[in-house]
Protein backbone atom coordinates (compact mmCIF):
# COMPACT_ATOMS: atom_id res chain seq x y z
CA UNK A 1 0.00 0.00 0.00
CA UNK A 2 1.09 3.58 -0.79
CA UNK A 3 2.24 5.84 1.94
CA UNK A 4 -0.23 8.51 2.94
CA UNK A 5 1.31 11.99 1.82
CA UNK A 6 2.63 14.54 4.24
CA UNK A 7 1.89 18.31 4.76
CA UNK A 8 5.44 18.53 2.44
CA UNK A 9 3.97 16.17 -0.20
CA UNK A 10 0.93 19.49 0.03
CA UNK A 11 3.36 22.03 -0.03
CA UNK A 12 5.19 20.80 -3.22
CA UNK A 13 1.93 20.31 -4.99
CA UNK A 14 0.19 23.83 -3.93
CA UNK A 15 3.50 25.12 -5.38
CA UNK A 16 3.12 23.60 -8.67
CA UNK A 17 -0.44 25.11 -8.87
CA UNK A 18 0.98 28.18 -7.87
CA UNK A 19 3.70 28.12 -10.72
CA UNK A 20 1.23 27.29 -13.28
CA UNK A 21 -1.16 29.89 -12.02
CA UNK A 22 1.49 32.56 -12.21
CA UNK A 23 2.15 31.21 -15.63
CA UNK A 24 -1.12 31.79 -17.07
CA UNK A 25 -1.42 35.15 -15.32
CA UNK A 26 1.62 36.54 -17.12
CA UNK A 27 -0.37 36.16 -20.76
CA UNK A 28 -3.53 37.37 -18.66
CA UNK A 29 -1.80 40.20 -17.74
CA UNK A 30 -0.97 41.48 -21.14
CA UNK A 31 -4.06 41.41 -21.80
CA UNK A 32 -5.19 43.36 -19.09
CA UNK A 33 -2.88 45.61 -20.15
CA UNK A 34 -3.61 46.05 -23.42
CA UNK A 35 -7.18 46.62 -22.72
CA UNK A 36 -6.82 49.08 -19.97
CA UNK A 37 -7.99 52.75 -21.35
CA UNK A 38 -7.00 54.42 -18.16
CA UNK A 39 -2.78 55.08 -18.31
CA UNK A 40 -2.45 54.05 -14.66
CA UNK A 41 -4.29 51.27 -14.94
CA UNK A 42 -2.32 50.02 -17.83
CA UNK A 43 0.77 51.14 -16.09
CA UNK A 44 -0.67 48.96 -13.00
CA UNK A 45 -1.14 45.64 -14.80
CA UNK A 46 2.13 46.21 -16.82
CA UNK A 47 4.26 46.60 -13.59
CA UNK A 48 2.46 43.67 -12.04
CA UNK A 49 3.09 41.99 -14.91
CA UNK A 50 6.92 42.35 -14.36
CA UNK A 51 6.58 41.61 -10.63
CA UNK A 52 5.15 38.37 -11.84
CA UNK A 53 7.66 37.12 -13.71
CA UNK A 54 10.02 37.58 -10.60
CA UNK A 55 7.42 35.85 -8.57
CA UNK A 56 8.24 32.67 -11.36
CA UNK A 57 11.69 32.91 -10.83
CA UNK A 58 11.36 33.21 -6.75
CA UNK A 59 9.15 30.00 -7.03
CA UNK A 60 12.07 27.98 -9.56
CA UNK A 61 14.30 29.38 -5.99
CA UNK A 62 11.93 27.75 -3.79
CA UNK A 63 11.81 24.24 -5.71
CA UNK A 64 15.44 24.20 -5.84
CA UNK A 65 15.35 24.76 -1.70
CA UNK A 66 13.15 21.99 -1.23
CA UNK A 67 15.42 19.94 -3.56
CA UNK A 68 12.15 19.39 -6.39
CA UNK A 69 12.57 19.74 -9.80
CA UNK A 70 10.23 23.32 -10.65
CA UNK A 71 7.37 22.09 -12.82
CA UNK A 72 4.00 22.86 -12.61
CA UNK A 73 0.41 21.18 -12.55
CA UNK A 74 -2.62 22.95 -13.89
CA UNK A 75 -4.31 25.53 -11.69
CA UNK A 76 -7.97 25.38 -12.25
CA UNK A 77 -8.68 28.21 -9.62
CA UNK A 78 -6.54 30.75 -12.09
CA UNK A 79 -8.33 29.01 -15.30
CA UNK A 80 -11.76 29.67 -14.24
CA UNK A 81 -10.64 33.57 -13.29
CA UNK A 82 -8.54 33.68 -16.67
CA UNK A 83 -11.88 32.85 -18.34
CA UNK A 84 -13.67 34.91 -16.73
CA UNK A 85 -11.55 37.73 -17.54
CA UNK A 86 -11.89 36.92 -20.73
CA UNK A 87 -15.80 37.14 -21.05
CA UNK A 88 -15.34 40.25 -19.79
CA UNK A 89 -13.17 41.35 -22.42
CA UNK A 90 -15.47 40.36 -25.21
CA UNK A 91 -18.27 42.61 -24.13
CA UNK A 92 -19.12 45.81 -25.33
CA UNK A 93 -18.83 48.35 -22.00
CA UNK A 94 -17.75 51.81 -22.61
CA UNK A 95 -14.27 52.41 -21.86
CA UNK A 96 -14.42 53.38 -17.94
CA UNK A 97 -16.71 50.45 -17.44
CA UNK A 98 -14.33 47.72 -19.05
CA UNK A 99 -11.28 49.51 -16.81
CA UNK A 100 -13.83 49.44 -13.56
CA UNK A 101 -14.73 45.30 -14.90
CA UNK A 102 -10.82 44.72 -15.69
CA UNK A 103 -10.00 45.57 -11.93
CA UNK A 104 -12.56 43.43 -10.64
CA UNK A 105 -11.60 40.96 -12.69
CA UNK A 106 -7.78 41.60 -11.72
CA UNK A 107 -8.87 41.54 -8.02
CA UNK A 108 -10.15 38.25 -8.26
CA UNK A 109 -6.71 36.95 -9.10
CA UNK A 110 -4.77 38.98 -6.72
CA UNK A 111 -7.02 37.16 -3.55
CA UNK A 112 -6.83 33.73 -5.08
CA UNK A 113 -3.25 34.57 -5.37
CA UNK A 114 -3.08 35.71 -1.97
CA UNK A 115 -5.19 33.07 -0.35
CA UNK A 116 -2.37 30.58 -1.80
CA UNK A 117 0.66 32.18 -0.63
CA UNK A 118 -0.71 33.19 2.61
CA UNK A 119 -1.25 28.99 2.98
CA UNK A 120 2.40 28.58 1.63
CA UNK A 121 4.05 30.91 3.77
CA UNK A 122 2.28 29.32 6.86
CA UNK A 123 2.83 25.68 5.81
CA UNK A 124 6.74 26.77 5.10
CA UNK A 125 6.72 28.39 8.68
CA UNK A 126 5.15 25.42 10.36
CA UNK A 127 7.72 22.70 8.63
CA UNK A 128 10.67 25.24 9.44
CA UNK A 129 11.09 26.09 5.77
CA UNK A 130 12.19 29.27 6.91
CA UNK A 131 14.27 30.72 3.84
CA UNK A 132 11.67 29.38 1.94
CA UNK A 133 8.58 31.15 3.98
CA UNK A 134 10.98 34.82 3.63
CA UNK A 135 10.58 34.04 -0.45
CA UNK A 136 7.10 32.99 -0.71
CA UNK A 137 6.50 36.09 2.15
CA UNK A 138 7.99 38.54 -0.33
CA UNK A 139 5.73 37.52 -3.08
CA UNK A 140 2.96 37.99 -1.03
CA UNK A 141 3.46 40.95 -0.16
CA UNK A 142 3.79 41.94 -3.82
CA UNK A 143 0.47 40.49 -4.54
CA UNK A 144 -1.31 42.33 -1.73
CA UNK A 145 0.42 45.44 -2.71
CA UNK A 146 -1.36 44.86 -6.09
CA UNK A 147 -4.66 44.59 -4.65
CA UNK A 148 -4.34 47.48 -2.86
CA UNK A 149 -3.16 49.53 -6.28
CA UNK A 150 -6.11 48.05 -8.11
CA UNK A 151 -8.22 49.33 -5.09
CA UNK A 152 -6.86 53.06 -4.72
CA UNK A 153 -7.14 53.37 -8.93
CA UNK A 154 -10.99 51.86 -8.63
CA UNK A 155 -11.76 54.44 -5.74
CA UNK A 156 -9.59 57.12 -7.55
CA UNK A 157 -12.17 58.04 -9.93
CA UNK A 158 -12.71 54.97 -12.37
CA UNK A 159 -15.80 53.29 -10.30
CA UNK A 160 -17.05 56.84 -10.40
CA UNK A 161 -16.60 58.05 -13.79
CA UNK A 162 -18.32 54.78 -14.65
CA UNK A 163 -20.76 55.08 -12.24
CA UNK A 164 -21.81 58.55 -14.19
CA UNK A 165 -22.16 57.29 -16.89
CA UNK A 166 -24.13 55.15 -16.04
CA UNK A 167 -26.56 57.33 -14.35
CA UNK A 168 -26.41 59.46 -17.17
CA UNK A 169 -27.89 57.11 -20.00
CA UNK A 170 -30.34 56.07 -16.91
CA UNK A 171 -31.75 59.81 -17.29
CA UNK A 172 -32.97 59.21 -20.58
CA UNK A 173 -34.72 56.07 -19.53
CA UNK A 174 -38.60 55.82 -18.04
CA UNK A 175 -38.80 56.37 -14.63
CA UNK A 176 -39.11 53.08 -13.62
CA UNK A 177 -36.26 51.53 -14.83
CA UNK A 178 -34.30 54.72 -13.94
CA UNK A 179 -35.50 53.96 -10.12
CA UNK A 180 -33.54 50.53 -10.63
CA UNK A 181 -30.40 51.69 -11.67
CA UNK A 182 -28.65 52.09 -8.24
CA UNK A 183 -28.98 48.69 -7.25
CA UNK A 184 -26.58 47.96 -10.16
CA UNK A 185 -23.46 49.51 -8.07
CA UNK A 186 -20.84 47.85 -8.17
CA UNK A 187 -19.74 46.55 -4.48
CA UNK A 188 -16.68 44.51 -6.03
CA UNK A 189 -14.11 47.20 -5.16
CA UNK A 190 -14.55 47.73 -1.93
CA UNK A 191 -12.14 46.45 0.48
FE1 LIG B 1 1.51 36.31 -8.68
FE1 LIG C 1 -0.62 38.78 -8.70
Amino acid sequence: MAEAGTLHDAFIDELRDSYDGEKQLTKALAKLAKTATSPRLRETFAAHLEETQGQIERLEQVFELMEEKARGKHCDGIAGIVEEGKSIMAEDFDETTMDACLIAAGQRAEHYEMAAYGTLVAWAQAMGHSEAAKLLQQTLDEEKAADKKLSALAEGGINQGAADAAHADAEEEPVAAASSAPKRSLKANRR
